[in-house]
């Protein structure tokens, strides 16, 4: 893996915000937020569909772009709700434009394409965040703090199991319709979000192993740097009662159970925004930046690689 870190050169905090997406999250999530921050101008949104980039704005604010260069030009910062393939060569686009990048997760669905974005961030000298939203949260963030103090004191967290499960099928959801989402699985929705609490308390993450459940679900074995061990079971397709999302963690300080958080999307996107505008400013490497998006995207990549594999040679059968 890489190091993560990918410095920024210090430069005003960025005030000008564009939304790259018009879809659900675009609107509800990383617009509503910008128009909302008072620090921050929502200039917009961009999208393939102006008519929808258009209507995005009408309803949440700024105005509609359909010509990304014109976008950039007039912005000091882009926000991005793409799916992740799409993300990708965009946030490098805009990176290599000198536009500091918020990205969500997955930072893209190839390793090769991660990469691409780093490399952007660096040549751009732009500040960068990835929106993971429990880690923008105080009563995760706390908790975090407090399992490390921990860890500090008693020694290492030895294991964890991380299920993470979506339910895009339940009548009402708005993912119901993504197209990269029904081919990608939850491995590369939910995974994320599991791995955020994952590399926030064990170490590096080595080698991989996983296998099949119903549908999309996938179960992870983990094995990090150390000798430390984990597991994850993700999916996005968890009948109705059946999703929602938890967490252990034990070792020498004992065993402890991930908190809920009460705040909402909005807030954490805003904090990430605050974030955003502290690394630029200081030109301190933010430490959730697109250097750890692609040691996270190199994770779920490595478990699509073993679930490739034929079944004989990534399972032992029973007899
Ligand atoms: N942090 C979180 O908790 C959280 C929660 C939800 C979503 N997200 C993230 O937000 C991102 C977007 O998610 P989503 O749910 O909005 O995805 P989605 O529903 O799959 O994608 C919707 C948006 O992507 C646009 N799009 C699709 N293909 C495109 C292309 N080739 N070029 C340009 N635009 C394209 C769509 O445009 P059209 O309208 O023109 O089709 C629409 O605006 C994902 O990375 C997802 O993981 C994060």
């Amino acid at each position: 893996m890489t190091a993560s870190a990918t410095t920024p050169a210090p430069s005003p905090a960025p005030r000008r915000f564009g939304v790259l997406g018009t879809g659900f999250w675009a609107r509800t999530c990383h617009g509503a937020a910008l128009a909302a921050h008072p620090d921050v101008e929502l200039v917009g949104f961009w999208g393939r569909d102006g008519g929808r980039a258009a209507a995005a704005a009408a309803e949440v604010g700024g105005r509609g772009f359909d010509d990304l260069d014109e976008l950039l030009e007039a912005v000091d910062a882009v926000s991005i709700a793409l799916p992740p393939h799409v993300q990708a060569p965009l946030a490098a686009r805009a990176a290599r434009a000198g536009r500091h990048l918020l990205v969500d997760k997955p930072l893209a669905l190839d390793v090769a394409a991660a990469e691409e974005v780093v490399a952007a961030a660096r040549a751009g000298g732009v500040a960068s965040v990835v929106y993971v939203t429990y880690l923008f949260q105080p009563e995760i963030t706390g908790w975090v703090d407090a399992l490390r103090a921990l860890a500090d004191e008693h020694g290492p967290w030895e294991g964890g199991l991380f299920r993470w499960a979506g339910s895009i099928d339940v009548p009402g959801n708005p993912y119901a319709g993504s197209a990269w989402r029904r081919e990608r699985g939850g491995l590369w929705d939910t995974g994320p979000h599991a791995l955020s609490i994952v590399r926030a308390l064990l170490p590096p993450v080595r080698r991989v192993a996983a296998g099949r459940g119903a549908r999309d679900a996938v179960n992870v074995v983990l094995e990090h740097e150390g000798g430390a061990g984990s597991a994850l079971s993700l999916t996005l397709t968890a009948p109705a009662g059946a999703g929602g999302s938890f967490a252990t963690v034990w070792g020498p300080g004992g065993r402890h159970e991930l908190p809920r958080f009460t705040g909402t999307p909005v807030e954490g996107h805003q904090r990430a925004v605050d974030e955003l505008r502290r690394a630029a400013a200081t030109g301190e490497a933010h430490p959730l930046d697109v250097g750890y998006a692609r040691d996270t995207v190199a994770v779920l990549a490595a478990v699509e690689e073993h679930l490739a594999r034929p079944a004989e040679q990534r399972t032992t059968p029973v007899r």
